[in-house]
């Protein structure tokens, strides 16, 4: 019977087959252990030569890594490995042989490994994060579907930009100038009005000059986006899904994470309601830490946002930053209105901002304002106005970065080992 390594549990002690490769191997005179990996998982398959005949060992002996092969034999428990699973090893047929694979279980340098990403994904620990990348995703649709949000899907080629226009990827669209989104937020919030709560999952381009372990060019985003809700209803809601993405991936990728070797009492803490401060306690910290050169107005960098995490241990919102180093979109605070209703999440161990979102302006006038201070002329705001013109209701909205949102929950340094095929400043291939 052919089975996969995710469902040996339910077979012990029976015969059965698995498509497999060999992820790495050692023997001795009488007996070899096969480190086999199916794509569902990693288990080990034991060969001794007093069962399975002289030839055959010798051939078990000479298996090279990655090459693809059926196994057959009988599954057992095995208490020793952290899987809980062997397979006794009763009869092998060789699919395809691997010669040289260039990813030995020998120390490689980064740059080598993203060479052969397309292989190196083959990898115990890359798996492992794109397990709790999977797992992620799906509690993000088990999330928004069981929360009454409508998944929309906004457009990736756009005639205008949502976040700025220094980062915008440039494409040509027949004879006219189009832009690779930087965000769905703008349609998004067209979607709210039409489907009340909705959330997008997408790519989105950034044409940044960023080599931090923090930047991709090109990154996945969820963006949750509500009528009839303000500030303090989104960081509810913001709370409450991070809550659910540490919680689901605690309960369904236990063995990823022990192979990460992730301390999970650190995710064991993050439940809703998070800390809140506001931006200007945060210059205040900053100061008390040793910040001199911080002045109210700046935007923080990476060592600030560590520096602030580093007082919580659950992920922090900072709330109510000054208005110009903001989004255009931003609803500025009705009771201060150098500063607007808006909250970056920072994630605890200094992984960094993993959420931005705000309270959008609903009125007219305010937003013709913001058009004229920030040059935004032309048909391609035209309809984003209208929004505000037909209708318009008091609406919030957020998007979480997935990648930078694997990387803490994995315990990941850098963002690159976060998505499959990671494009980098200095990296398009493969
Ligand atoms: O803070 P950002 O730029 O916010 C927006 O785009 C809003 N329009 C979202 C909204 O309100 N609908 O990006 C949101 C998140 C960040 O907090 C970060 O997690 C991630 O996207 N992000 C990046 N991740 C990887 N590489 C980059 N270059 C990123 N830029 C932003
Ligand atoms: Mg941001």
């Amino acid at each position: 019977m052919k089975t996969t390594i995710s469902e040996v549990a339910k077979h012990i002690g029976e015969d059965v087959t698995i498509g497999s490769w060999i992820a790495n191997k050692r023997s001795s005179g009488k007996i070899a252990f096969l480190q086999l990996r199916d794509g569902t998982g990693f288990m080990q398959g034991i060969v001794v030569k007093a069962e399975i005949g002289e030839e055959k060992f010798q051939e078990a002996k000479a298996l090279t890594q990655e090459t693809s092969l059926y196994v057959t034999g009988t599954i057992v428990e095995d208490e020793r490995s952290l899987f809980g699973y062997e397979m006794q090893i009763k009869d092998f047929e060789v699919i395809h042989e691997a010669v040289d694979y260039p990813i030995t279980p020998k120390n490689h340098g980064t740059e080598f490994l993203m060479d052969h990403r397309h292989l190196w994904l083959r990898s115990k620990k890359q798996h492992a994060i794109m397990k709790v990348r999977n797992e992620i995703i799906r509690a993000t649709y088990e999330f928004f579907n069981e929360n009454g949000y409508v998944k929309i899907d906004p457009p990736i080629l756009t005639g205008s930009s949502a976040e700025g226009t220094t980062e915008l990827f440039h494409t040509q669209y027949f004879d006219e100038e189009a832009y690779l989104s930087q965000s769905g937020q703008l349609y998004m919030e067209a979607a709210a009005m039409a489907f009340g709560k909705v959330f997008s999952f997408g790519p989105t381009f950034r044409a940044e000059k960023s080599k931090t372990r923090r930047h991709l060019i090109e990154f996945w985003m969820i963006e949750p986006e509500m009528a009839f809700m303000d500030h303090e209803d989104s960081l509810n809601v913001q709370e409450n899904y991070v809550s659910h993405i540490a919680s689901s991936v605690l309960k369904n990728c236990s063995l990823e994470l022990q192979t990460l070797e992730r301390d999970t009492a650190m995710l064991e803490k993050i439940s809703a309601p998070f800390p809140r401060i506001t931006y200007d306690e945060a210059v205040d910290m900053l100061k008390e830490k040793g910040f001199d050169d911080i002045e109210w107005g700046e935007d923080f960098g990476a060592p600030h946002e560590t520096a602030i995490a580093e007082s919580f241990d659950k992920p922090v919102f900072i709330t109510h930053y000054p208005k110009d180093i903001k989004a255009f979109y931003m609803k500025p605070d009705p009771d201060r209105s150098d500063v607007v209703l808006c909250a970056d999440l920072i994630a605890p161990e200094g992984y960094g901002e993993i959420v931005g979102g705000s309270q959008r302006i609903d009125d007219l006038k305010l937003m013709e304002q913001r058009y004229d201070e920030h040059g935004l002329t032309g048909e391609a705001y035209e309809w984003y106005l209208q929004l505000r013109r037909y209708g318009s209701v008091p609406h919030s909205g957020f998007g979480l970065g997935l990648e930078r949102t694997v990387a803490w929950i994995a315990g990941v340094e850098h963002v690159r080992e976060t998505i499959p095929f990671p494009r980098l400043l200095n990296r398009l291939y493969p």
